[in-house]
């Protein structure tokens, strides 16, 4: 697929069919999300694939904010990507200090390239995904079980569409860039 067919064409899947993304899959997605810039090459997001029935819906009871859109989404989702980011390295200086005065906020940066380059890769493959912001990261890292020192950034649904969702209205060019 080219990459202009492939960023136009992605959407946000809320409903897929039964069939699982394989782990072989999963791993060439996983690959080609490493390519991913990172703030100074820190390469700090990791992912952690959640097929476990039980803990889908322990997240969905109790990790999103009963937001139901959400709860709805990963009630009967059979994959989840948890993508974590390891703290305090991307955006600071080796002495804990803040690099910038962004101060935090690069590791955030870096779990979104990250995030929407994956979301391409699985696409490319016909791998639909949706990122889900509204969720209690706390819960979620302690349900899934993540490494010390680590934080949920987001967590990305997956599987193959059970059908093709509209595009939601984008803003024109002309809205969104200015020469000067
Ligand atoms: C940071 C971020 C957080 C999001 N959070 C949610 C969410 O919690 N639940 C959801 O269903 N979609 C969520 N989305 C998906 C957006 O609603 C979606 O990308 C947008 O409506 C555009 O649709 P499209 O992805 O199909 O182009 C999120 C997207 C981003 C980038």
């Amino acid at each position: 697929m080219e990459a202009k067919t492939c960023i136009k064409t992605r959407r946000s899947v809320r409903k897929y069919t039964d069939e699982l993304v394989s782990k072989e899959t999963v791993r060439e997605i996983v690959e080609l999300a490493s390519y991913s810039p990172s703030w100074k090459n820190t390469q700090v997001i990791r992912y952690i694939l959640v097929e476990n029935e039980k803990l889908i819906a322990q997240i969905a009871d109790e990790g999103l904010m009963n937001f139901p859109l959400n709860v709805k989404t990963v009630s009967r989702a059979k994959q989840l990507m948890i993508i974590t980011k390891k703290d305090g390295i991307s955006g600071y200086e080796k002495d804990g200090s803040f690099s910038t005065s962004k101060e935090e906020n690069w590791e955030m940066f870096d779990a979104g390239i990250a995030t929407q380059t994956f979301c391409l890769a699985a696409w490319e493959k016909g791998v639909g995904t949706v990122i889900l912001g509204v969720f209690d990261d706390k819960k979620v890292g302690e349900i899934v079980g993540i490494p010390e020192g680590q934080t949920v950034a987001a967590i990305v649904v997956l599987g193959y569409p059970a059908f093709a969702p509209d595009m939601p209205p984008r803003k024109s060019v002309e809205d969104l860039l200015t020469f000067k």
